[in-house]
């Protein structure tokens, strides 16, 4: 059985736990820092386990060292938002945190692959590529499925279909300056600008930006969960079972689409090694550009962390 240790045992981390040990994908290792937190809802989950019927390891710690020989380690932990915060509302804050449990991945799980959802993403995934000094395949960060999911439901709620004839595209950062592709989100295979009137897609753009927003706005303690969770085990499952998958992830790039230096959404083959290849789509200039602007948001947000020494 592979191992996957998830940092953070709040809403997202613990879900992730769930979702991995309801498809049997891996043994699971919770870690916090709140005593008490991982143990309490591993062993909460493993009781489960009978009448769910998965039979994997479940373990809960606040003792880092338990991530040694993990295939993957999913990175949760940090503060979630607020009502009125933006996802850049929590830099200081996770930046810390993302530098310290980056330092004991390098130390106990140097050959795992990191797979980042601390917001902001795109930037903690940078941070945490220079602290671990991994390879740039085995960094990645969980936006785009997640964003392309929340598109594909407000389709899917529009049409009054399935949510499986859905597909849907979503590049650039995990932020309000993220970019939809409508040309490349299909309903049963038919492009949706084929199918809806440009003010509808625009709507549907709008409210998938703000689709973290919108639940924050409901829950107001704290921020979205079960969706992302759903996004990284989707990541995780792709890695441990080398599916080779073409998944929106935020991945590092080298030039790719003209970006350089940087994490970005952009569509990756994940599989056994993380990142096996990033997919270039062809963009029309008014694509490129939007992806561009999201990039220019990406790096202005790396700056402030320089600016704060803590790059
Ligand atoms: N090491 C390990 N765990 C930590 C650390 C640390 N240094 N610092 C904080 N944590 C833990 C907290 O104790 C808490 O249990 O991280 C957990 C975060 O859980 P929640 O507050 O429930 O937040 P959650 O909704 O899970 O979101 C976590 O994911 O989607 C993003 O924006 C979201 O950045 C946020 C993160």
């Amino acid at each position: 059985m592979r191992k996957v240790t998830i940092i953070g045992a709040g809403n997202v981390g613990s879900s992730v736990a769930l979702y991995l040990a309801e498809h049997k994908i891996a043994d699971i290792y919770l870690v916090d820092v709140v005593a008490g937190l991982p143990e309490g809802k591993a062993l909460d989950a493993e009781e489960a386990a009978p009448i769910r019927r998965y039979d994997v390891e479940l373990r809960g710690s606040t003792d880092f060292s338990c991530m040694v020989e993990s295939d993957v380690v999913v990175i949760t932990a940090g503060i979630a938002r607020r009502p009125g915060m933006s996802r850049d509302d929590l830099l200081n804050t996770n930046a810390k945190i993302i530098k310290s449990v980056s330092e004991k991945v390098a130390a106990y799980a140097p050959n795992s692959i990191i797979i980042m959802v601390t917001n902001p993403l795109d930037v903690m995934a940078y941070l945490a590529l220079k602290t671990t000094g991994f390879a740039l395949k085995k960094v990645v960060g969980m936006a785009g499925i997640l964003d392309s999911i929340r598109f594909r439901s407000f389709v899917a709620q529009k049409f009054g279909v399935s949510v499986i004839d859905t597909t849907a595209m979503v590049l650039g950062g995990h932020g309000d300056s993220m970019v939809p592709l409508p040309r490349y989100s299909t309903v049963a295979g038919i492009p949706i600008t084929e199918l809806m009137s440009k003010d509808d897609i625009d709507k549907i753009i709008e409210r998938t930006r703000k689709g973290g927003a919108e639940i924050v706005g409901y829950l107001k303690t704290g921020s979205a969960y079960y969706a992302p969770a759903a996004a990284v085990a989707k990541m995780v499952e792709c890695i441990v079972r080398d599916k080779r998958r073409i998944l929106p992830c935020s991945a590092y790039l080298k030039g790719e689409y003209g970006i350089e230096g940087l994490f970005v959404g952009v569509p990756v083959m994940l599989g056994k090694n993380g990142v096996e290849k990033i997919v270039e789509l062809e963009l029309i200039p008014e694509e490129r550009e939007a992806l561009h602007t999201s990039a220019s948001a990406v790096r202005t947000v790396i700056e402030k962390l320089e600016d704060l020494g803590i790059i």
